[in-house]
């Protein structure tokens, strides 16, 4: 995986309302486990629009590593020839997963329930995120570690000769954790059981049955869920088509609120109820945000979602909604300094581990742009529009994280003046068509 050597800053600034129609790539999540179900099911497992940014290139490469055989074909789609499950190879070179999280956690529970060893690194950012969150399950099921600092990267995994199934109940509401558990509990002889007591994206749940794997989801009346795989599965290959990212859409959708005068429609969005708290949270804001075109595909509900310019106003965003809106956050922030009054968002610990100290790195770009706010332990607050204060005009530290690029780079678009972001190199590892997509619907970017 490359890591970018010198950094691209950018700037946005106001110009044209944003209008038009636009496909945002494939869902990050489901294209990571696309890659891997496939690896460890029979068969060739044909992937369409598969997102092609640097982390999830980099789960293809770990997979390719790992013994599977994975390609694009002539039309754009992908082909993973599995080894079936149980069946991964130990990899000769080292696993670069670069910035990648959900790729380098999830690969750890897949090589867990193998008894192989893999060694993982991935670029400074990921190098300082948290894995023991992982590695402490993994370590209860049997896997060896080997780290160097802390339970950070690089660190080398030793899947046992037997896998000891466990019962977990997950300490954070991590979908990473949860999924890196029931891949261990792939290589276990009987039943791994995940608990959760706030559910998280249930990508993993839903694709594993989808490939064959007996797995069964209880829903509590406080809904907590208690996942139940029994090991060792016959996957078999599947035709997935990835729905568009809804965290990729965010950015156009929230531009489409704030910049006066747009109306802009993000195509093909998957709209899985864990994943769509951020339109949830807009609508109460007073959004004009409505669902055209509403269908399921591969399981999913997907939809248009098309936005007006709206005149917001503040909310309190329950804590409870969090892991439905994890990753935006940063772009929630944005839209809320166009609000009239306060938003206030609580419940926001796990934003600390995220690519960067996603709350710190929000509130100082914000007070940057002269937007006031509030940087609690687990909370901000973002003061609305105040009468008479001229916005933007700052330079962002993005600090390796393309949520944070990319969220900025949209808050010029509306400001007062213009926003540049000190790097948008790291934009490729999930959206790489962000700069084309957002001029296309007339966004202004410039170099300074
Ligand atoms: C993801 C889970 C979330 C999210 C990440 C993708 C996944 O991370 O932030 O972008 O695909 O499982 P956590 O599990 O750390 O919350």
């Amino acid at each position: 995986m490359a890591h970018a050597a010198s950094p691209s800053p950018l700037s946005s600034r106001a110009g044209r309302s944003l209008a038009g129609r636009i496909r945002v790539p494939g869902d990050k999540s489901i294209s990571h486990r696309s890659l891997m179900f496939g690896a460890v099911s029979l068969g060739e497992t044909r992937i369409e629009g598969l997102l092609e940014a640097d982390d999830v290139l980099g789960t293809g490469a770990a997979m390719r590593a790992l013994g599977a055989v994975v390609t694009r074909d002539g039309e754009g789609a992908w082909r993973v020839s599995g080894l079936g499950c149980g069946g991964l190879l130990e990899p000769e070179g080292v696993l670069d997963f670069g910035n990648a999280g959900t790729g380098s956690r999830l690969t750890m529970g897949l090589v867990a329930g193998h008894s192989i060893a893999a060694t993982f690194v991935g670029d400074a950012s990921l190098s300082r995120r948290p894995m023991g969150r992982v590695l402490n399950p993994l370590r209860e099921m049997g896997v060896e570690v080997i780290a160097r600092s802390g339970d950070r990267l690089p660190l080398t995994l030793r899947g046992p000769k037997t896998l000891l199934p466990i019962t977990y109940r997950v300490p954070v509401p991590s979908a990473q954790v949860k999924s890196a558990v029931l891949l261990a509990g792939l290589g276990g002889a009987g039943i791994t059981t995940v608990i959760e007591p706030i559910a998280t994206r249930d990508h993993t749940e839903r694709m594993l049955q989808g490939f064959g794997a007996d797995l069964s989801v209880e829903i509590a009346e406080d809904g907590g869920r208690t996942i139940r795989l029994v090991g060792r599965p016959e996957l078999k290959a599947q035709h997935v088509v990835v729905p568009g990212d809804p965290s990729s859409a965010a950015f156009a959708i929230v531009a489409g609120l704030i910049v006066p005068g747009s109306d802009v429609t993000v195509e093909n969005v998957l709209l899985n109820p864990l994943r769509t708290g951020l339109f949830q949270t807009l609508l109460e804001m007073g959004a004009d945000l409505v669902i055209e075109n509403e269908r399921l595909s591969g399981g999913e509900r997907i939809g248009d979602v098309r936005v007006r310019s709206s005149q917001l106003k503040g909310v309190v965003v329950p804590p409870e909604r969090a892991p439905a809106m994890i990753d935006e956050y940063p772009i929630l922030a944005i839209a809320a300094a166009f609000a009239e009054g306060p938003t206030v968002m609580e419940g926001l610990e796990e934003l600390r581990v995220k690519e960067s100290d996603r709350l710190a790195a929000v509130a100082r770009g914000l007070e940057t742009n002269a937007i006031a706010c509030r940087e609690g332990d687990t909370s901000l607050v973002v003061e609305g529009r105040r009468a008479g204060v001229k916005i933007g005009g700052g330079t962002v530290a993005t600090h390796l994280d393309h949520r944070i690029a990319m969220s900025f780079l949209v808050l010029g678009l509306a400001a007062d003046r213009p926003v540049s972001v000190d790097d948008t190199a790291m934009i490729a590892t999930s959206f790489p068509s962000f700069r084309g997509l957002m001029e296309g619907l007339g966004a202004d970017f410039f170099e300074a």
